[in-house]
């Protein structure tokens, strides 16, 4: 056997403790006490302690004489709590001091201890604080835990309802595709008028958009953004939750009833948070009333007073029986078949809007069916948010740029070129790595537009090649990317904060894009 195998089994870490004491020979008698069990450290003042704490929290108690000068015991026990809340503080004080000892305890302190200090049981206490500390780490790791936890389940319902949404999607998707079917072949099935021609473009043009809307709305609900509050209008995030729910709504015949409040006051909120609140409130509703043979009527209600907002959902379903009523907020919960329901969505709702300071409730009579509110507290900001100001005249004409394309589809480099020109500007095409590079080292160009997944030479090779050679031009880059973004490039676009611009995009995207990079 090696010699230091055994060596792998770390010895268990002792707990560590922090004595501070003014008086040397203190100091040093309750470091022999502990010594034997505890990693001690020793200090003379209540500054270094609190000094000593900011750089290394990792202590599990601290042993504190509560009668020092400088820095007052009183005041060391505040700031220590304050830079390291787990650790535990015993105090040492003398039989005069117990009045402000006890104050301490309401400060934080877990005990005291009086001296002459009893061997016994000042060892004693130290243990209890080390226990105490231990707990609160391992309640603090299982609260993050959970977080974590709860993340994945906000995110699994999510995917839930996105699969649901997406039979609904590819349906509405091919209305649209159908059309840009048809009247492209017939364009091409014989030279039609110029007024025909029109006619079949601008329904091509039409049926395109419709497409990219759904596809956006989706795209947008299914992303998994990190949280974040901006001033809403939460009728709107209502109004595209029906938008999203428009198939089964049309497909199940539910009759929708809108009755909105006018000019409903804003609110701080996740947007797509209280989307998913909405989607699924609503999805619950249809599924329910989809049971029924009479058809059904969803009814959403805004209202307001001066400290909150209101969202009704009524549903003429079935209604909740009354003992199931508390049940259905409660997570796993559901009576949907298997691969139906998560049983997830209501306690997730009803997260979220607790999050936002906010309410949920429901209340329901068998037969006549069921009603969701959802409250939310009004926090307009005093001045109006600070809207995109709309760009000036002069931003809008069509300039001529020196524009480098770098794109090796046809289909990609033609459309983009051709796009370009239309804005008027002049446009050089590149649609690989050598011809990229020759162009970039002999010409100058004010906009570098390139396709971010180009074989052999990636978004990211592209820049760092500019870095080498011509750093001057990596604040003119405009990356053009498919609509879904890896993890990687994600933190590579925005690390090196680059404008990109989604598939799909018409004129205005392109123009608006490249007079932003000029602005840099
Ligand atoms: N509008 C409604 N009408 C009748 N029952 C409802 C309604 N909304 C929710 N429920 C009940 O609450 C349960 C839990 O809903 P939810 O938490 O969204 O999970 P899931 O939809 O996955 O079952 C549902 O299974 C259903 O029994
Ligand atoms: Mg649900």
């Amino acid at each position: 056997m090696p010699f230091n195998a055994t060596n792998e089994e770390k010895p268990a870490k002792r707990p560590r403790v922090l004595v501070v004491d003014d008086d040397k020979a203190t100091r040093r008698a309750l470091e022999l006490i502990l010594g034997s069990e505890f990693d001690v450290t020793t200090l003379e003042s209540g500054n270094k302690a609190v000094d000593h704490i900011q750089q290394d929290m990792d202590f599990d108690v601290v042993s504190l004489d509560l009668n020092m000068p400088g820095m007052s015991g009183i005041e060391t026990l505040k700031e220590i709590k304050q830079h390291s809340p787990t650790t535990e503080v015993l105090l040492v004080t003398a039989f005069q001091d117990i009045e402000s000892a006890k104050q301490a305890l309401k400060l934080g302190a877990y005990d005291y201890i009086e001296k002459p200090i009893s061997k016994n049981a000042y060892r004693q206490s130290i243990r209890q604080g080390v226990r105490r500390r231990q707990k609160a780490l391992v309640s603090e790791e299982a609260q993050q835990q959970l977080k974590i936890v709860k993340a994945q389940l906000v995110h699994s319902e999510k995917l839930s309802a996105i699969g649901e949404l997406l039979a609904g999607v590819v349906h509405e998707i091919n209305n649209p595709l159908a059309g840009i079917m048809g009247y492209s072949e017939l364009f091409l099935l014989k030279e039609p008028s110029p007024e025909k021609a029109h006619k079949y473009v601008k329904n091509i043009q039409q049926s395109a958009i419709l497409c990219q809307k759904i596809v956006q709305k989706l795209l947008a609900f299914s992303r998994k953004q990190k949280p974040k509050r901006e001033y809403v209008q939460v009728t709107d995030i209502v109004e595209s939750t029906l938008e999203l729910v428009e198939h089964e709504i049309k497909k199940n015949a539910v009759k929708v009833v809108k009755q909105f409040a006018d000019n409903v006051p804003r609110t701080s909120a996740d947007s797509y948070q209280l989307q998913q609140v909405f989607l699924n409130i609503i999805n619950n509703a249809v599924q329910a009333m989809k049971q029924q043979t009479r058809l059904g009527t969803l009814t959403l209600i805004s209202e307001f007073d001066d400290k909150a907002i209101r969202i009704s959902i009524y549903d003429s379903g079935p209604g909740v029986p009354e003992e199931n009523l508390q049940k259905i907020f409660e997570p796993f919960f559901t009576t949907k078949p298997e691969g139906k329901g998560t049983g997830l969505g209501l306690s997730i709702c009803n997260e979220i809007i607790r999050e936002h300071g906010g309410n949920l409730y429901v209340s329901s009579e068998l037969g006549s069916g069921t009603r969701f509110f959802v409250e939310l507290p009004i926090t307009e900001p005093d001045k109006p948010s600070p809207t995109v100001a709309p760009p000036d005249k002069a931003d809008q004409m069509p300039g001529s740029k020196k524009i480098l394309v770098i794109d090796a589809k046809e289909t990609g480099y033609d459309l983009l070129e051709n796009m370009i020109s239309a804005l008027e500007h002049q446009v050089d095409v590149a649609h690989d790595a050598s011809s990229a590079k020759l162009k970039l080292q002999s010409e100058n160009y004010d906009v570098i537009i390139s396709n971010m997944n180009m074989p052999e030479f990636s978004g990211q090779q592209l820049y760092e090649y500019l870095n080498q050679v011509k750093p001057e031009l990596l604040s003119k880059i405009l990356f053009i990317t498919g609509g879904v973004i890896s993890k990687e490039v994600g933190r590579f676009l925005e690390k090196n904060r680059l404008p990109f611009l989604n598939k799909p995009f018409g004129l205005k995207e392109i123009q608006e894009a490249v007079q932003n990079i000029e602005k840099i």
